[in-house]
């Protein structure tokens, strides 16, 4: 087996030749970066009630965090999910992978309580959990990095991370206490292409953006952290800087949700893979146990070899948004 070399989560970092970023590598920063984000102490962040996850001596969860069970989902007559099961473990970078108009951010807008789904299990931390609002969703610790990221141009970096929830000393804002917070969630996360966290929003580039919102979910002491197509609109090197901050969201213990569609970025940086296909999970599987060539079948055929969906399953009576593609098509 030729494939990707999985990361080993939080314990990797084994000495060895710089490895090449791209398919067959190991993600480069995984083991090079100092873990600077364990610096910032429970006291740093910004306290919110946490579930109890429980935790394998190689730091591994044994219970998913995000455990969806067999989700429906239709809009009007078009069923646009089937049968989904989907999980997301700390320590981990998920990705899901589909082709457009797959379901992939239907299956995120449901994770993230925007969209009810029409039945399936909802698990958190193993717990059944009804999750019908972006608050709820929010308060079980769940950040949803949309594509279009929802910060505001007007505002600076450290208005934009403490949007909604600003810290109050009395009747005034505590804007001391928020941009030393700003600063130190910035810096742990081993970010310094930021000039000042007073700058405006409209000022950054695409890649500073998507690290301010990625570590607006940091400074919330999220768990769950999705991120739909976050390198969609950026340079090459931009897109290593959000990857590796992605990776090191995984190795602080959060479990990552990457949407992306290219498999450079999926190989380089993901622990599994959730392939989507017309509406269906065609598999979830380790990085490390298939190639490029498998993943790319999944996505444009539903299988590949042993992996995927029953051939039947192509075009189930009345579903899907969009004619069955595949090798008979
Ligand atoms: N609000 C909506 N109303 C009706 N159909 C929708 C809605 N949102 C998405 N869809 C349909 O659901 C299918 C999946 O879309 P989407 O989840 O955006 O796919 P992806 O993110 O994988 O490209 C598409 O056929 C899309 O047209
Ligand atoms: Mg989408």
């Amino acid at each position: 087996m030729t494939a990707a070399a999985g990361h080993g989560g939080p314990a990797a970092g084994a000495a060895g030749p710089p490895p090449a970023y791209g398919p067959g590598a190991p993600w480069p920063g995984a083991s090079r970066l100092p873990n600077a984000a364990a610096r910032l102490t429970s006291q740093d962040r910004v306290p919110r009630g946490r579930g109890a996850a429980q935790w394998e001596p190689n730091g591994m969860s044994v219970t998913p965090v995000l455990d969806l069970r067999g989700i429906d989902k239709s809009f009007g007559p078009v069923k646009v999910l089937h049968d989904v099961d989907f999980t997301a473990r700390p320590g981990e970078v998920t990705a899901l992978v589909g082709d457009n108009g797959a379901g992939k951010t239907t299956l995120v807008k449901c994770i993230g309580g925007i969209h009810p789904f029409d039945s399936g299990r909802y698990l958190w931390d193993g717990v059944p959990v009804r999750v019908d609002s972006p608050r709820a969703a929010a308060a079980l610790g769940i950040e949803v990095v949309h594509q279009d990221l929802a910060l505001c141009e007007n505002l600076d970096i450290v208005q934009n991370m403490f949007l909604g929830r600003e810290r109050r000393r009395g009747p005034v804002l505590d804007e001391t206490a928020m941009e030393e917070l700003a600063v130190t969630t910035l810096s742990a996360l081993s970010v310094r292409t930021m000039k000042s966290v007073r700058q405006r929003v409209s000022a950054l580039s695409g890649g500073q953006r998507q690290t301010v919102a990625i570590a607006r979910a940091v400074l919330w002491d999220s768990r769950l952290v999705v991120l739909d197509e976050p390198a969609a609109a950026l340079g090459v090197a931009q897109t290593q800087q959000v990857l590796e901050l992605v990776r090191r969201l995984a190795d602080k213990g959060l479990a990552v949700v990457l949407i992306s569609h290219n498999m450079n970025d999926v190989f380089a940086v993901s622990d599994r893979i959730a392939a989507l296909y017309l509406g269906r999970m065609a598999a979830q599987v380790s990085t490390s146990e298939v190639t490029h060539t498998q993943v790319v079948e999944l996505i444009t055929s539903g299988r590949s070899g042993d992996l995927g969906l029953p051939r039947d399953a192509d075009t189930p009576p009345g579903a899907g948004a969009e004619p069955a593609r595949g090798p008979a098509a």
